[in-house]
């Protein structure tokens, strides 16, 4: 056992390990509630034995994140983050499957910034967020939010700025209307994830004879894998340009027959854009979550495959 204390204003520090293989823990205890005269508290943090780096379900996930690229893909699986599809390409030495290009070129990998970890995540992160960003639920948040600017839809130009106002029609807030092409992007992506949803149905399994066969199942992944879309559909389909590009441009909607049932739709989801907009924040970046902790092996995957 190996023990350090330092004593000092009623605090212990203590670092302790069992035996060499075991996981060391670090305990701070405020000997001071002990005695009453404090409120105290321990923390216990759990380091890897022999080394300085902590573990644990949250460390690993910022530890694993976007830059570093590691566990974004579950092997012996169809799970895959959203984070990271499409894979344009696998990282040097790192065979995802996912990759529609292999491994990244040596030319790309000259041209790639020697300071930034590479990543499949930076091919495809900026439509995502581009749409998101754009997107004018989320304008007219952060509008307020952060600069306070409009105050509110019925509260007036302040005096001082007579005709000056630029709106977005002006630069730089005119790079706003880049909105309706990012739509066109993220739709894609709906497609994109709604397949990896599909796909991570289906696991592969050795048969009697040695060899992997393909078997339908349904896992917690399967199912964290198939929400994702659905949530992201119902906020990317709500979109205000979706509504446009589906009945914006006709005076008589009711005369539109099947065109109408669908801007009845858009609609619909448009009403509440901003709780699909939060809902599927939260999910897609639980799913990656998901994603990278079956992948580190810290958490399980219940699955049942017919
Ligand atoms: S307006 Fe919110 S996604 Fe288009």
């Amino acid at each position: 056992m190996v023990t350090h204390e330092e004593a000092g204003f009623g605090n212990t520090f203590r670092l302790t390990s069992e035996n060499a293989d075991a996981s060391e823990r670090v305990v701070f205890v405020d000997t001071a509630s002990a005695t009453g005269f404090a409120g105290g508290a321990a923390i216990t943090m759990i380091t890897k034995s022999g080394t300085n780096t902590f573990h644990g379900s949250a460390w690993e996930f910022h530890d694993n994140g976007a830059l570093q690229a590691k566990n974004f893909f579950v092997p012996g699986t169809h799970y895959l983050s959203p984070m990271y599809s499409p894979v344009l390409w696998d990282i040097p030495g790192q065979h995802s499957g996912h990759a529609w290009f292999g491994e990244a070129p040596k030319w790309l990998l000259a041209v790639w910034p020697g300071f930034v970890p590479f990543s499949p995540a930076f091919f495809i992160l900026w439509a995502p967020a581009g749409f998101r960003f754009t997107c004018y639920y989320y304008r007219g948040a952060y509008y307020k939010a952060f600069w306070g600017d409009p105050f509110n839809c019925a509260v007036g130009e302040p005096g001082f700025r007579k005709k000056n106002y630029r709106g977005e029609e002006k630069l730089p807030l005119i790079f706003q209307n880049i909105h309706r092409y990012f739509f066109y992007i993220a739709a894609i992506f709906i497609g994109l994830l709604s397949y990896d949803a599909v796909m991570s149905y289906f696991f592969p399994v050795a048969g009697a004879d040695g060899v992997a066969h393909t078997r339908f199942g349904i896992g917690i992944g399967s199912l964290v894998l198939t929400i994702n879309p659905i949530l992201l559909g119902g906020y990317t389909f709500g979109c205000h340009v979706y509504r446009h590009l589906v009945g914006g441009r006709h005076d008589e909607l009711s005369k539109l027959g099947g065109r109408k049932k669908m801007y009845d739709c858009v609609s619909c989801l448009n009403r509440s854009h901003m709780k699909w907009a939060w809902a599927s924040l939260v999910w897609v970046g639980f799913t990656d979550f998901y994603v990278r902790m079956v992948a580190a092996g810290t958490w399980h995957d219940y699955r049942i495959i017919f």
